[in-house]
């Protein structure tokens, strides 16, 4: 697939990578030793004792990150009304759709406030800058330094002092997060990744939603099953994979960088080479 920009021709090549840049935060390898009995004591539990399971262990140190997409309303209402302790964070990257906006905004005068991360404007001038506003388009390595500096540098602001962070990954989501735990260990930030609804069906999500009457976004009406920024955010045709509207001009992860330097497994620790 080409990129939506129209001048292939004027593509440039930037020196340096992201990815230098991601492998610069120190990888310690320190998994903690508990990790397993925690994932054992998490095994077979719904997602709401889950949440409670988590919210007595971690206290305040627990915090769930929300992109407003159809899963992290179920969240948010499950731990807006099971664990108040338990902060909830979103991650505005400037670039969201309008309509995610709106659902920020129901789900706000809904549950109540909601922490909002923003990125440092000095990295977006600086960005804008140098390579103008549709730099994502133009390469992996473009596309990955935005995602970072909207998303990858504010998160790692909003986990600071964190000892937990739930996310609303699913399995169905995409073939990588198929292999994703219970709970994790997140080399990047130090912490423990719990994903409550990780074994749910697109179909759970929306039985719930219906049920409790959740505000949604409307995207996910018209074929957006995965909604991220608006530039980078296309629906997906019939047959398509629930993630394929994502970043879709590329040939890569598809991945933004949020959910990569996880060590899924005791065995198996992340190569950060
Ligand atoms: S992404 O990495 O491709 O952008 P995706 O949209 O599938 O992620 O969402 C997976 C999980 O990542 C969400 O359930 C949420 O926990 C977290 N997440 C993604 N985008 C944001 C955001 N803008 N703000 C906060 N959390 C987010
Ligand atoms: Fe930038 Fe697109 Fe990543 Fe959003 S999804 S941060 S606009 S590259």
């Amino acid at each position: 697939m080409v990129s939506p920009l129209k001048k292939s021709s004027e593509r440039t090549l930037v020196g340096k990578t992201l990815a230098n840049c991601v492998r610069s935060i120190s990888f310690k390898h320190v998994v903690p030793a508990d990790l397993q009995e925690l994932k054992q004591a998490l095994s077979g539990l719904s997602a709401e004792e889950i949440l409670i399971a988590i919210a007595k262990r971690f206290g305040a140190g627990a915090v769930f990150s929300t992109s407003f997409g159809a899963e992290d309303q179920v969240l948010t209402q499950m731990i807006r009304s099971l664990t108040p302790t338990t902060g909830i964070f979103a991650l505005d990257t400037g670039r969201h759709f309008e309509e995610t906006y709106y659902t920020m905004a129901m789900t706000v005068s809904r549950y109540g406030p909601i922490d909002t991360f923003s990125p440092e404007a000095a990295d977006i001038e600086n960005l804008l800058k140098k390579k103008g506003p549709l730099s994502f388009y133009e390469s992996v390595e473009n596309r990955k330094e935005c995602c970072f500096l909207r998303k990858v540098k504010p998160l790692q602001r909003a986990l600071i002092g964190k000892s937990c962070w739930i996310s609303g990954i699913r399995r169905e989501q995409s073939p990588s997060r198929n292999s994703f735990d219970i709970a994790e260990w997140d080399e990047d930030h130090q912490l423990i990744k719990v994903y409550p609804l990780l074994e749910w069906t697109t179909e759970e999500i929306w039985n719930y939603i219906k049920e409790k009457e959740i505000p949604y976004n409307e995207l996910h009406d018209r074929n957006f099953p995965s909604i991220g920024c608006a530039p980078c955010t296309r629906a997906i045709k019939p047959g398509e994979a629930l993630r394929a509207g994502r970043w879709w001009w590329e040939q890569s992860d598809q991945e933004c960088g949020l959910h990569v330097t996880t060590i899924r497994s005791l065995e198996k620790p992340a190569n950060p080479s």
